[in-house]
């Protein structure tokens, strides 16, 4: 294909027409590594559409010139910038306005996929007439916008529901999830899905022979007829309770609000898409999501060390931990080795990991590629070849230090030792290694493949470089670092073990299991902290209560210890606090009606909250923002409330402080307010409600 004209290059896009007078339009944005849509952006989309919209092309193909892929979505730094409710709806508006003019083109316009294309990216190209997208599991389209909270505002709604239908489009939307090219040709969602070295000639066919665009048929058009709509509504509406609560996540239940009321009338879906959004823009939920969303970005950017390129991980323990700690880095394709005493420990750990592959990888030859990188090493050969070596055996220091004698001597001169261990300060390990430098704490959590945080721990020894090293290999493996001082619980442990232990103490004073659940999950918690103890198995909370028990004066619930004495440890026993079927607890139902919920909330929240301040006072971690991010990383903490640290600004320290103070008069020395609070109450911000 031969260039002709090269019209107009503003700093984002490049447009060029050749000869069969095809206009190619890349957009590429400038200074950024990725495309994304902001003010600015559509500003000068609108300047090459209008240059378009005056020449006579015979189509338009909109690109990308970022090889990572088309466009991610909305630039989520504009989200932060609105501060009101007109700033929202000028800024939702400018860019239906200029979308709008995309689609009124009169010429055949294609937008070319390759990688992410997601949120406002999808946007675009349904404004588009045609789609293709190249075919690899890379290339992934959706509209994400209930993940921040909020629902497409650009007319991704209004253009998807006309054209694959409203039961397909809301379960794309209410679920926020993304399909490669394949999956989408299947829903109508694009026109063609082909090989990389294809795409020009698909974009360029669909240009030169302008099929019929494609519609929804069938069954898929009737799900939008008006008289299915409530049916259907109300379908979506129970499926959406399921996962979250309209007073917590309100965005998906105003999405179905807006697709039954006006799903066949595009004018009305666009104007209501722009008042919801304004609305749910300027709303705590959203506000906090994006806040969510920076956070995540900060650990990510804690890990970017390009010249640490470690390739063989040695992984000894082939236990809970580190058996998933292994699979999951074969997962991530490293060359794992995989050492245990007991040669029994093994072979279900290999099967562990099958199942993993299996379940991640689908395709036989990627299954296989893993399961050739994860080889068992009984006697431990791979100490020798290993670039990082994570230690996950019991928890016991002289155990432990035993072992890193007796390794040290066989590791790499530069090979990093990584321990898993959830209690002991490295201090107390480090001082049987020549260098002690390399020792670094790995914290993941159970189980590995569901927790995306990992608490990296730095003792007075390790090195600057060792725990950047350590960081890096946590983003290599698709994982959150977190950096945090070598104290007794780290962060996450330390934060929760108050608030688990008080649900421990409400159930021992006869409130049911059920109710103290569902105060907890009624605040936002995935999970209540009973069903959590049992989840996680009570032997082991026991031994992180004593060992913070000891640390901080306070003693361990008797009841605890009693259910671990007859064996009782929780869903793995089938017997904890809950009883257990086929896994799943049985619950019985209780009228929570009957209690205190406010007060069995405040309880539990409340010492949570205490400990974070304890936690930011001791600088375990080094600011509030990686505070709130461990916790919502770690344990789930609930997202659409910003963290602990972002909870108690939007509350008022003084107030909760005022309550701590109450429930200390009521209930006992454990809700003395720490000291930490008179330093966040004198704050600016810190004392107002
Ligand atoms: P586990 O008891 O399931 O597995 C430990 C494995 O280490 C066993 O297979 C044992 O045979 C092996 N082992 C013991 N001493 C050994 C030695 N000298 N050489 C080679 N293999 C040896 O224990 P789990 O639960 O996997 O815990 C391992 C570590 O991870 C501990 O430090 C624990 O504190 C930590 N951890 C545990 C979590 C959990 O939820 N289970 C969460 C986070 C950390």
């Amino acid at each position: 294909m031969s260039h002709r004209v090269i019209h107009m290059a503003n700093d984002h896009f490049k447009l060029v027409t050749d000869s069969d007078n095809i206009a190619w339009l890349s957009f590429d944005k400038a200074e950024s590594g990725t495309n994304v849509l902001n003010a600015e952006v559509f500003d000068q989309l609108e300047q090459q559409l209008q240059t378009l919209a005056s020449g006579e092309p015979r189509g338009l193909v909109i690109l990308s010139g970022k090889k990572n892929g088309f466009i991610a979505g909305a630039d989520i730094k504009a989200f932060t910038e609105v501060k009101n409710a007109d700033q929202a709806r000028l800024f939702l508006q400018r860019g239906q306005d200029v979308f709008n003019q995309l689609e009124a083109l009169p010429f055949p316009t294609v937008a070319m996929i390759h990688g992410f294309c997601l949120g406002g990216g999808t946007e675009l190209a349904l404004a588009c007439r045609y789609r293709v997208t190249r075919d690899d599991t890379g290339t992934r389209m959706g509209l994400l916008e209930v993940k921040l909270g909020i629902h497409p505002g650009w007319g991704g709604s209004a253009r998807m529901v006309p054209l694959i239908g409203g039961l397909k489009a809301m379960d794309l939307i209410l679920s926020g999830r993304s399909i490669d090219g394949r999956s989408a040709k299947r829903m109508g969602l694009i026109d063609l899905v082909v090989p990389e070295r294809h795409l020009r000639a698909a974009a360029r066919k669909l240009v030169m022979e302008a099929p019929a665009p494609s519609r929804a048929g069938g069954l898929d058009r009737l799900s939008n007829n008006a008289l299915v709509r409530p049916l259907l509504a109300r379908v979506f509406g129970k499926q959406v309770a399921k996962r979250v609560a309209r007073k917590h996540y309100p965005s998906p239940y105003a999405m179905i609000d807006i697709w039954r009321r006006h799903a066949t009338d595009r004018r009305r879906m666009l104007e209501a898409e722009v008042e919801s959004l304004t609305r749910l823009i300027t709303g705590s939920t959203a506000q906090n999501l994006v806040r969510v969303f920076f956070l995540q970005e900060q650990l990510k950017a804690l890990g970017k060390d390009k010249d640490y390129q470690p390739r063989h991980v040695h992984v000894i323990g082939a236990g809970t931990m580190g058996g998933d700690i292994a699979a999951w880095c074969a997962l991530r394709g490293f060359n794992v080795s995989l050492q245990d005493q007991a040669p029994e420990r093994i072979a279900p750990a290999m099967q562990r990991a099958h199942a993993l592959f299996k379940r991640k990888l689908k395709r036989p030859n990627k299954i296989t590629d893993a399961m050739d990188r994860l080889m068992p090493d009984h006697k431990g050969i791979g100490v020798e070849q290993a670039d990082i070596i994570i230690e996950a055996i019991f928890e016991d220091a002289e155990v432990k230090r035993s072992l890193y004698k007796d390794i040290e001597p066989r590791m790499k001169a530069d090979a990093i030792l990584a321990s898993n261990t959830s209690s002991i300060p490295l201090e107390e390990l480090c001082d049987v290694l020549e260098k002690p430098e390399r020792l670094v704490g790995l914290h993941f959590f159970n189980p590995v493949a569901m927790m995306q945080l990992v608490e990296v721990v730095k003792s007075t020894s390790t090195s600057s470089e060792v725990a950047a090293r350590a960081m890096t290999f946590t983003r290599q493996i698709d994982r959150l670092p977190l950096p945090v001082t070598s104290t007794p619980g780290f962060l996450v442990n330390r934060i929760l073990m108050p608030y688990l232990m008080e649900a421990v103490l409400l159930e021992a004073e006869g409130v049911p299991a059920e109710v103290i659940d569902k105060a907890a999950t009624d605040f936002g918690m995935p999970m209540g902290p009973v069903q959590l103890s049992d989840t996680v198995g009570l032997d082991i909370c026991l031994h992180v209560a004593e060992i913070l028990a000891g640390h901080f004066n306070e003693s361990v619930p008797e009841r605890l210890s009693k259910l671990v004495a007859e064996g009782h440890l929780g869903r793995k026993s089938g017997r904890g606090f809950y009883h257990y079927k086929k896994g799943k607890p049985v619950k019985q139902k209780t009228a929570a009606g009957n209690w205190n919920m406010q007060e069995i909330t405040n309880r539990l929240v409340f010492r949570l909250l205490n400990e974070s301040v304890s936690c930011v006072r001791e600088h375990v971690v080094e600011n509030e923002d990686l505070l709130d991010a461990g916790m919502i990383f770690g344990t789930g903490f609930a997202p659409f409330r910003g963290g602990p640290m972002h909870y108690i600004d939007a509350m008022g320290a003084t107030a909760i402080n005022e309550q701590l103070q109450q429930l200390e008069s009521l209930r006992g020395e454990r809700f003395m307010p720490d000291r930490g609070w008179d330093s966040i109450m004198s704050s600016p911000g810190g004392s107002t409600a």
